[in-house]
C-alpha cells in the first residue's frame, strides 16, 4: 500500500474515494457545516432520516455528489469529539478500508489525519491513520491456490491531504512509523498463521535469523545438544515428546547508546501445543499453531524496531518447542531440573508454557537487562478472566507494569493488571520439588505468573497473558480472522515512550 501526503483540501480531490470523518456531535461546528454546504445539504438529510448520525463506527456512503471531482465519499462516524482517540481513528480507518476493499476502490484520498483532537500530534494522527488502512489490508493467502487476485487487496494508494508544510512534514513522519509497525504487524500475524506442519521451532529460528540478516541485527540459535550442555532442564522436559529440535533464538537489537541497558523481551514460542499426555480434547485444538503467539509479537517488534531504526538497546528471546504426547514424552509427576537449578513438579504437561519461560527467564539475567517484558498465550484461565479484548498484566515492578498500561491505552492493544500478592505462591508450592507447574483452578492466570515469578528472581519484570487476544475468532476492522499481531504495537508504543 502506498501513502502520500501533500498540503491541500480534501474536498478538491480527483480521488475514486474521499474519507471524511464526521463527529457526532460536531453538527453545530464550522467544519461539518461547511462540508454539508459542499455536500449541498445531504449530510443533514443523512442525519434527519437517522441514517447517519456520525455515531463511532457508524459509515456512510454518498455517490458522487455534485460539484465534487471525486467518485464517492466514505463517511466516517467518529462519536463525541471528546471521546475520539488515535485508536479510534485507527479503528474507523480500518473501518473504512474494509469498506472500500470489498468495493474494490484502489485509490483514496482522507483528511483523517487533520481531525481535531486535543493533545494528539499530526503525526500521531497520521500513524493511526495508515495502520487502520494497512492492516485492513493483510491476508494470509499463501495456502490458497485459486483466485489470489481476487482474494488479494484492492486499496493501493491512500493520499493524507494536510492544512500546511509543517503538518505535512509531520504526518510524514507518523506514516513513515505506521509502515514500521505495520511490517512488524505482518510478520507476527504470518507467523502465527502459518500451520503447525510449516512450523517447526527450527523453522521460527529460520525466520528469526533472515530476519535479522535483512535488517543487520544480531541473531543467535542455541540448538538441542547445547541446551543439554547448558542445562535447560525445563525447556528440554517440555521439547522431549516431539521429533522436532527445539531451541533458543537470542537477538540483539542496538540502536541505544553504547552502555545502555537493554530492555529485553521474552516470547512463548510453542509451535503447536497439544498439551502433551495431559492431552488437550480435540475441539479447536487446531487453534493451538497460536501458541507462540508471544514470539511472533518479539519477531515482529524486532522487524519494527529495525524498520524504524529504534534508539533502544533490545534483547529477544524466544525459546521455541514442540508439546506433543508420545513414548518420549514427559509424564505428570516427572521432576526437572530447570536451568536456574530450581527443581519443578510438573503434574499437568499441559502446563509447558511456564516451563520453557523459566528457563528463558533465568537465561535473560546474564544481559542485565534494565526492564524483561515476557509475553505468552499462557493461560485459558486469561480468557475466563478478561475475554478477548484485553490482555492480563502481571509483575514485580509497578512503574514498568503502568507504563505498558498506558501505552495499552495509546496503541489500543489494552491490558488490565491482575495481582501478584505473596499469598498466591504458596498454591505452587509442591511437596517433592521445590515448586509444582500448576495452582489448582482457582487463579489460574495468576498462579502461572507467580511460578515464572520464581524465576524472574531480582529482574524489573512483567509478564503479559495473551491467551485471548492473540487469535480473532470473528474477524473485527482491521483484524481479519485468525492471528491479530497483538503485542507490536503495543511493545513499540511502550519503547518509544522510554526516554
Ligand atoms: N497454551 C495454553 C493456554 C491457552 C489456552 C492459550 C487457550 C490460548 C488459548 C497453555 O499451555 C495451557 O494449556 N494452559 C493450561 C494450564 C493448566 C493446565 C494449568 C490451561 O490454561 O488450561
Ligand atoms: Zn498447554
Ligand atoms: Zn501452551
Amino acid at each position: 500500500m502506498e501513502f502520500t501526503v501533500k498540503k491541500g483540501d480534501v474536498l478538491k480531490q480527483k480521488a475514486p474515494a474521499l474519507v471524511l470523518g464526521v463527529f457526532e456531535d460536531g453538527w453545530k461546528g464550522a467544519r461539518q457545516r461547511e462540508l454539508d454546504k459542499t455536500l449541498d445539504g445531504l449530510l443533514q438529510k443523512a442525519l434527519k432520516s437517522e441514517e447517519f448520525s456520525g455515531e463511532f463506527k457508524q459509515t456512510l456512503t454518498l455517490q458522487p455528489v455534485k460539484g465534487l471531482p471525486a467518485g464517492r465519499i466514505l463517511l466516517l462516524g467518529l462519536g463525541k469529539e471528546r471521546d475520539c482517540t488515535p485508536d479510534r481513528l485507527r479503528q474507523a480507518a480500518a473501518l473504512a478500508g474494509d469498506a472500500l476493499q470489498k468495493c474494490r476502490v484502489a485509490q483514496v484520498a482522507t483528511d483523517l489525519a487533520a481531525t481535531a483532537l486535543k493533545k494528539v500530534s499530526v503525526a500521531q494522527k497520521a500513524q493511526a491513520v495508515a495502520e487502520g488502512f494497512l492492516l485492513a489490508g493483510y491476508r494470509f493467502d499463501r495456502y490458497r491456490t485459486e483466485k489470489r487476485e481476487k482474494l488479494a487487496p484492492a486499496l493501493g494508494e491512500v493520499h493524507f491531504l494536510a492544512a500546511d508544510t509543517q503538518a505535512v512534514a509531520e504526518a510524514q513522519k507518523g506514516v513513515a512509523l505506521a509502515r514500521a509497525v505495520g511490517e512488524g504487524v505482518f510478520l507476527a500475524r504470518d507467523l502465527v498463521n502459518e500451520p503447525g506442519n510449516v512450523k517447526s521451532p527450527l523453522f521460527l529460528a529460520e525466520r528469526a535469523r533472515q530476519l535479522a540478516q535483512a535488517k543487520g541485527f544480531l541473531c543467535t540459535i542455541i540448538g538441542r545438544n547445547e541446551l543439554v550442555e547448558q542445562g535447560f532442564g525445563a525447556l528440554l522436559g517440555v521439547a522431549q515428546g516431539s521429533e522436532r529440535e527445539p531451541c533458543l533464538i537470542v537477538l540483539e537489537y542496538r540502536g541505544g547508546k553504547k552502555n545502555d541497558a537493554p530492555v529485553a523481551l521474552v516470547g512463548k514460542g510453542v509451535v503447536f501445543d497439544a498439551g502433551g499426555i495431559s492431552l488437550k480434547p480435540a475441539d479447536k485444538m487446531d487453534e493451538m499453531k497460536m501458541d507462540m503467539g508471544g514470539a511472533a509479537a518479539v519477531l515482529g517488534t524486532f522487524a519494527a524496531a529495525a524498520a524504524s531504526g529504534l534508539p533502544r538497546n533490545l534483547v529477544g528471546i524466544i525459546p521455541a518447542v514442540e508439546n506433543l504426547p508420545s513414548g518420549s514424552a514427559m509424564r505428570p509427576g516427572d521432576i526437572l531440573t530447570s536451568l536456574s537449578g530450581r527443581t519443578i513438579e510438573v503434574l499437568n504437561t499441559d502446563a509447558e508454557g511456564r516451563l520453557i519461560l523459566a528457563d528463558a527467564l533465568t537465561y535473560c539475567q546474564r544481559f542485565e537487562p534494565k526492564a524483561v517484558i515476557d509475553l505468552a498465550t499462557l493461560t485459558g484461565a486469561c480468557i475466563i478472566a478478561l475475554g478477548n479484548h484485553a490482555a492480563a498484566v502481571l509483575g514485580s515492578d509497578e512503574t514498568l507494569i503502568d507504563d505498558l498500561l498506558a501505552a495499552g491505552r495509546k496503541s489500543g492493544e489494552r491490558l488490565w493488571q491482575l495481582p501478584l500478592w505473596s499469598e498466591y505462591a504458596e498454591q505452587i508450592k509442591s511437596d517433592i520439588a521445590d515448586v509444582k507447574n500448576i495452582g489448582g483452578r482457582a487463579a489460574g492466570t495468576i498462579t502461572a505468573a507467580a511460578f515464572l515469578h520464581k524465576f524472574a528472581e531480582d529482574l524489573n519484570w512483567a509478564h503479559i497473558d495473551i491467551a485471548g487476544t492473540a487469535w480473532e475468532e470473528k474477524g473485527a476492522p482491521g483484524v481479519p480472522k485468525g492471528a491479530t499481531g497483538f503485542g507490536v504495537r503495543l511493545l513499540m508504543n511502550y519503547l518509544l515512550d522510554q526516554g
